[in-house]
């Protein structure tokens, strides 16, 4: 059995620059360091650091597999060290989503974000790689959605017959902390009849129906769930796996070619459009947004990511493009135009999202001074 490669990327917010829209210099240099260690010791094959907003982002290419205590513990210690770098900088918010103590062998469930995806390499295996931030999980509804069962964004479904069988989709209750699989096209009303509402409904893995073979996974942490109070949004992460069979590159980043409305922006609070960028813009600045998505493509190679001759791994900032323009644009447009309604639905969320954010605790005062009507 040839041996599998395995793709993590674990974030943390651990404290950014200047209120909660960027990860400076010096954090992310403690990801590389660390990382690079850790690439000589033999745990980690490649890394590659970066950030989406306030966001450490790790990117790991290993063969230890999915929920590999060393993984986790390696992503514990840099999230650690991060945290108490931004605590002697004063910088903001430090160790946001450090929320348990003590690590237990996973960083699942302790604040951190993680998709990972273990797979057999293909003869060659492209590979995008997702991180969001200002939003949650379920904003990779709509995009997942469309790359695999609509077949007006991804010809494949429609052209090539290794994917007419369709997908299934893994979609987790985060509420009540189940899952369900459907299959589409079969099963495509009852699978939007869920992630349709993704504040609850997370697609949390697509497999080729036809062999099984994984092809996304996608981070479905609920802060306020663990914490048991407001923390922020959750900003996810996913893994798309790409071409011969499985939708291509550009079917995968075919959603972002407009902008679409995710829940999250300012305090968490508020429907926003998620606008798609370039690893250089990706900082949340107006009213701490819009919510931002980077893209980073990439080959897996024999246990590693594909290198240039220096032994760099090779990234492609797939959203710095013009094609994604327009989307910008939109999101733009779409931006001011929310913003003009100020705490007015639908531009805050609506009561039952609001009940994970600060708000009850301003509503608590009033409490006591309602008289019967
Ligand atoms: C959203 C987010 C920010 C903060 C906002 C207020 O996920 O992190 O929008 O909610 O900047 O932050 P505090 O309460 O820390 O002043
Ligand atoms: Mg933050
Ligand atoms: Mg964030």
């Amino acid at each position: 059995m040839p041996e599998k490669t395995t793709i993590s990327i674990i974030k943390c917010d651990v404290g950014s620059l200047v209120g909660h829209h960027t990860v400076p210099k010096p954090l992310l240099d403690i990801g590389e360091k660390r990382l690079r260690e850790a690439q000589k010791n033999g745990l980690v094959n490649s890394h590659y650091v970066f950030h989406a907003g306030d966001d450490l982002e790790l990117l790991m290419v290993h063969q230890k597999g999915e929920n590999n205590p060393d993984i986790h513990k390696l992503a514990w210690d840099i999230f650690q060290e991060a945290a108490k770098k931004a605590a002697d900088l004063k910088l903001y918010g430090a160790g946001q989503d450090i929320l348990k103590a003590a690590f237990s062998g996973n960083v699942r469930g302790m604040g951190p974000g993680v998709a990972e995806m273990e797979i057999e390499e293909r003869r060659s295996d492209p590979i995008v790689v997702f991180a969001a931030d200002k939003t949650e999980p379920g904003a990779f509804n709509y995009p997942i959605f469309r790359i695999f069962a609509d077949p007006f964004n991804t010809a494949g479904l429609v052209i090539d017959p290794n994917m007419g069988g369709g997908f299934k989709f893994e979609v987790l209750d985060t509420v009540k902390n189940k899952k369900v699989v459907l299959k589409c096209p079969e099963e495509m009303y009852e699978l939007i009849a869920l992630i349709g509402t993704p504040g609850r409904y997370v697609v949390s893995h697509v497999w080729r129906a036809s062999d099984d073979l994984i092809c996304a996974a996608t981070s479905t942490t609920r802060l306020s769930l663990i914490a048991g109070k407001y923390v922020g949004k959750d900003d996810p992460v996913s893994i798309v796996r790409c071409q011969h069979g499985l939708p291509a590159l550009g079917e995968a980043v075919a959603p972002f070619m407009h902008s679409y409305f995710v829940e999250g922006w300012m305090r968490g609070s508020h429907w926003g459009p998620l606008m798609p960028v370039g690893l250089k813009d990706a900082k949340c600045v107006a009213f701490d947004g819009p919510p931002r998505i980077v893209a980073l493509g990439l080959q897996v190679s024999h246990g590693k990511i594909a290198c240039d001759d220096d032994g760099t791994p090779m990234i492609s900032d797939l959203f710095e493009d013009p094609s994604f323009d327009l989307a910008r644009r939109e999101a733009g447009e779409y931006a001011v135009v929310l913003r003009r309604m100020g705490e007015f639905d639908p531009a805050r969320l609506g009561a039952e999202a609001m009940e994970y954010t600060t708000l009850p605790k301003v509503l608590e005062k009033l409490k006591d001074r309602f008289k019967k009507a």
